[in-house]
């Protein structure tokens, strides 16, 4: 199918040729190559049943797609659909834990796969666990996380308990990856004020890893406040988990969904779901719907939260650079630059009663434009989208967040513009994902801007960035 052409259309954050895509699945680095399976419905919208795409990479950057990995077969119990799951690694056979759904109930499912992770043949024998534990929710049982711990085998399934309508994390254990036996809970999202952002009706995406000495759940929540994705950092000792630690992971609208792997060389690399922010005719009428963030690294901070990094990978994509030095900021300074693929690097000394930063996607006559800004007296990042477009069709989103700050008291704002996503890392550990829809061909200026008392720019760096299809 030919790629669709669309000034909104992200060049360098992954997404299929055409139709619909959620959530990253099954991702895993194979004999050299990083594989990305991602939920997928390959008609023309509005979507429909779930099916596995694929692609793959050498380098983490550039993306060959490759066919449909799962499609739902009739008859069995992922006819609705092959909903989400990971890959594991079965004595050398590639092998798929996902959930299969079939008249509004989900069942975990098996499917092995060939040499090249190409063809994939489901497991006669499905499901694997023929229906959640007593008190669990039907509807809501699904989406998996899967290792191997000496002979055995663990995985965690995402779930509802029913009474009080509580999201949990349930833990199972096999040797076989065939035949599970259901342990307990590690997790049960109830409201906790010492865990923010990780209480929820259900528990969508399970992700759970190891990482520098703890242990890290992520999870897709339900809350009062919204739904979002979340961590949760903890001690996992004995089959139980001791969460210390809790927040989302990325403040903004768009991200969901989140799924990580360890890589060759002992990472912890993971991709999110960048939803549309725009209506569902604009989305069909683009023919086209769902990206994925950069690939991030993730590692831990002494006070357990993340530290959450664009990876090293992504800077093969730049292309022509400037550099400003160190600056006192007031007022309006317009960098003379213009695009909508640029990454954005820059430090500044916040000072103490200031509010500044960047407004990126600025038409000239100042009618629509994203603002970026920093309040040195609140501590609150802000992402303002509020006239990020001037088309009806486009939801206008202000995102905000409370920065930590660092030992050295900088702030750092790493900024990949990239058509309609605006994917933001500030100080290494907060992230916030915007998706912006200007309309204007000429909404592409970059300023810098302040108010108040102090503020300085330290650096500042903008490369313009290559579209990861070109070479493909
Ligand atoms: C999250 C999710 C998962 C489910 C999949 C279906 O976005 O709802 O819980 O497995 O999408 O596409």
């Amino acid at each position: 199918m030919e790629t669709i052409v669309d000034t909104q259309r992200p060049q360098y954050h992954f997404l299929p040729p055409a139709n619909w895509l959620n959530d990253p699945n099954g991702v895993i680095q194979w004999q050299g190559q990083y594989h990305l399976f991602y939920q997928y419905y390959p008609e023309p919208l509005p979507k429909d049943f779930k099916y596995w795409g694929h692609a793959v990479s050498s380098d983490l950057t550039h993306w060959q797609n490759l066919p449909i990995a799962l499609a739902p077969t009739p008859g069995t119990p992922d006819e609705g659909g092959c909903w989400s799951g990971c890959t594991v690694d079965d004595n050398g056979i590639p092998t798929f834990i996902y959930s299969g759904f079939r008249d509004g109930i989900q069942t975990p499912c098996l499917a092995r796969g060939s040499a090249d992770l190409v063809t994939w043949e489901k497991y006669p024998g499905n499901p694997i666990i023929a229906a959640p534990p007593p008190g669990i929710d039907v509807r809501n049982f699904r989406d998996h996380a899967v290792w191997k711990e000496g002979a055995t085998w663990y995985q965690v399934v995402g779930a509802r308990k029913e009474e009080g309508m509580v999201g949990q994390v349930l833990l199972f254990r096999s040797v076989d990856l065939l035949n599970w036996e259901y342990l307990h809970p590690i997790y049960t999202a109830r409201e906790d004020p010492a865990l923010p952002y990780a209480a929820s009706s259900m528990c969508e995406c399970p992700d759970f890893f190891a990482l520098d000495g703890k242990h890290v759940l992520c999870i897709s929540v339900w809350a009062k406040d919204g739904v979002y994705s979340s961590y949760v950092t903890g001690e996992y000792v004995d089959q139980q988990f001791t969460p210390l630690y809790s927040t989302k992971l990325d403040f903004g609208e768009s991200f969901y969904a989140p799924q990580s792997f360890k890589d060759e060389q002992g990472r912890r690399i993971m991709w999110g779901w960048l939803r549309e922010r725009r209506s569902d005719d604009a989305q069909q009428a683009a023919g086209w719907s769902g990206v994925m963030t950069l690939p991030w690294v993730l590692n831990l901070n002494e006070d357990n939260s993340l530290r959450i990094e664009p990876a090293p990978e992504v800077q093969a994509l730049r292309g022509a650079h400037r550099n400003w030095p160190a600056m006192d900021l007031t007022g309006s300074v317009d960098l003379e630059i213009e695009g909508d693929s640029l990454e954005i690097l820059a430090e500044f000394a916040p000072g103490e009663n200031a509010e500044f930063g960047l407004e990126v996607r600025c038409s000239p006559d100042g009618t629509e434009k994203t603002r970026i800004s920093y309040n040195s007296a609140t501590g609150i990042l802000e992402v303002d989208g509020s006239q990020a477009s001037l088309s009806n069709d486009a939801h206008r989103d202000i995102s905000r967040a409370r920065l930590d700050p660092t030992g050295d008291g900088k702030l750092k704002l790493h900024l990949f513009l990239d058509h309609s996503v605006i994917e933001i890392f500030a100080n290494d550990r907060t992230a916030i994902t915007s998706r912006v829809y200007p309309t204007r061909p000429d909404s592409l200026e970059v300023k810098l801007f302040s108010a108040g008392e102090n503020a300085k720019l330290l650096n500042l760096d903008v490369w313009t960035m290559e579209n990861i299809w070109s070479e493909s």
